[in-house]
Parts: C-alpha cells; structure tokens; sequence
C-alpha cells in the first residue's frame, strides 16, 4: 500500500482505490483551514493520478467529520480577513465545486460523526455509505447559526422538504439507518462490515468504462438545473465527445460484442474490457 501524509489528511492507495482520510481523531476530523489546503491538495492530485479508479473520503478514529473546526476556522479567522478569504475559498472548492464534479467516482465512507459543514462534502459524493451506528445532525442552530456555506443548498438538493425542516430546525441527530431510510445516504451496514461494502461498490465501478463514467456524472449532475433544451444539447455534445475520445472506444466494443459476436447481453452485464 502506497501512503501520502499532509499535516491533517492521510492517503492510502491500494488496487486502484485512493482512501483520503481525514487525519485529527483527536478534534474529531473537525475542518481547520489546514485541513482545508491539505484536502484540496489531496484531491488535485488523486484527479489525475493514473493509479486512482475510485476515490472515498473517510475520517480517522470515531469520527467521519465533526463540521467546521469553532476554534480555528471560525474564531480565529474572526481576527484575520485575509487567510479568513484564504480558507473560505479552499473549504467551498474541495467540498463542493472540485467533489462535486471529480472526473473519478467518490465514495463517502461515514464511519462516525458527521455534522454540520461535514454535509457538503457527504453530499457531494457520487455515493455515501454510513455505519448504521453514524451519528448525522445538522448542529448549527444548536450553536445560534443556520446551515451555511453551502449547506442549505445541497440540503435541498438531497432531503425532502420536510426532512430538512425539521432536521435544520431541532438540530436533534440522527443514526445512519435514518439517514439511509430518508436517502440521504446510498445505504447503511453496521459498522463491523462498512469497510468491505464500500470495497465491493468501489470494485463494481472499477469494472467500467472510465470515460463513460466520468462524463455519466458530469452530465447528471450538470443537466439537473438545465431546461429541456439545453440538456438536450449537452447530452448531445458530450456524446460525441465521449465517442470520440474514449481510449477504450467502449461503445463500439459494447455493440460488437452484443450485436456480432453475441458473448454477452448489456442488459444484464459489461462488456469484457480485456478484448
Ligand atoms: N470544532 C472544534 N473542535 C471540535 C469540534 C468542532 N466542530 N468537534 C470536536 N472538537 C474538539 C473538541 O473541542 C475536543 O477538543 P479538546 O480535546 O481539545 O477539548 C475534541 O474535539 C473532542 O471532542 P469531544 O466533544 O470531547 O468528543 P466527543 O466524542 O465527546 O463528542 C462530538 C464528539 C459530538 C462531535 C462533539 O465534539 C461535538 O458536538 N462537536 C461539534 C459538532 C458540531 O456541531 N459541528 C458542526 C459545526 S457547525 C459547522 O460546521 C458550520
């Protein structure tokens, strides 16, 4: 196993799967603006490294992610605009804008708390799977604030209306068996198993076509908030960008090998890669 250690973020590489993890169990994996620059360091790189097939973020110790750090990403930053600017800008790109649409599939493994801040980032994974035993909540009004930087947003993106009421309102918590049960994660395991699950799904999608993964996501999510016309032109563009840059030529491979040599069906399974 190939490891890189930032001051605050661990990664680990092993068979295609780059685990980056969020490294202060002592402070609960809260978000400093250190860990900030470290994560965004951390993911410019695992973007373009041929090794990395799948990606999950997950957190040292008991905690996933324990929200923005009160002592150093607020309170300090309260005397100090510039690295206040600083760090403001690398939490919103690692959480959301670089995640949110990462060329590679992501995986949240929430093996613990996961609060406040912690959202974006969850949400922003293709996938999120939880321990049953996580323990989710939106604090904030817990401590005299509303869901910020971004928060709010993903929330409506990804909770009903009524679930993120009542959730943004009370503050109470919630374990990863509520979480699965209100989709805002794929799915819980206890914890004991959360590791090899996220292993299986991971080595599910390191079964497909690489480019015609990344460009399934960059199209669900970009088409989301697109009229019906403007998708269709999207979809229409990037399919023939897809055609025509895929190294693996995989769509004519896939219509070969059903349509010709009739070694497989499509609708049960993928095409051998390997031919
Ligand atoms: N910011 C700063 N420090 C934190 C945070 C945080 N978000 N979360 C935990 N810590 C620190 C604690 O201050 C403590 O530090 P210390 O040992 O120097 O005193 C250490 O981590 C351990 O925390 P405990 O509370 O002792 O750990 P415990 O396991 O009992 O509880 C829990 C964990 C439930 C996560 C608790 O620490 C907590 O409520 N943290 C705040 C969670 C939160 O509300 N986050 C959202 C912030 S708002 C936002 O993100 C926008």
């Amino acid at each position: 196993m190939e490891t890189k250690s930032y001051a605050t973020v661990k990664v680990e590489k092993e068979d295609g799967i780059s685990w980056a993890i969020l490294n202060r169990p002592e402070k609960r994996n809260a978000m400093s603006p250190q860990l900030h620059y470290d994560m965004l360091e951390a993911l410019t790189e695992l973007e373009s490294d041929k090794e990395t097939r799948v990606v999950v973020i997950t957190g040292a110790g008991e905690s996933w992610c324990a929200g923005q750090d009160l002592k150093e990403y607020f309170r300090a930053l309260e005397k100090n605009p510039a690295e206040k600017r600083k760090a403001g800008w690398a939490s919103q790109e690692w959480r959301w804008r670089k995640l949110y649409t990462f060329p590679k599939p992501t995986i949240a493994m929430v093996n613990g708390f996961c609060f406040g801040g912690a959202f974006t980032p969850l949400i922003a994974c293709d996938f999120a799977i939880a321990a049953d035993e996580a323990i989710f909540g939106l604090s904030e009004i817990n401590w005299g604030i509303f869901p910020g930087g971004l928060v709010s947003r993903v929330l409506a993106e990804s909770m009903t209306y009524r679930d993120a009421m009542y959730y943004i309102m009370t503050g109470d918590s919630f374990d990863g068996k509520k979480a699965a049960e209100m989709r805002l994660v794929t799915y819980s395991v206890p914890k004991a198993k959360l590791r090899e699950e996220t292993i299986k799904l991971a080595n599910k999608l390191k079964q497909k076509n690489p480019a015609a993964l990344k460009a399934a996501k960059e199209v669900y999510k970009a088409c989301k908030t697109m009229d019906y016309w403007q998708a269709e032109e999207l979809m229409s563009a990037k399919s023939a960008a897809l055609a025509a840059n895929d190294p693996e030529r995989g769509r004519e491979k896939g219509m070969k090998q059903f349509l010709d040599d009739k070694t497989y069906r499509p609708g049960l399974g993928h095409y051998d890669r390997n031919k």
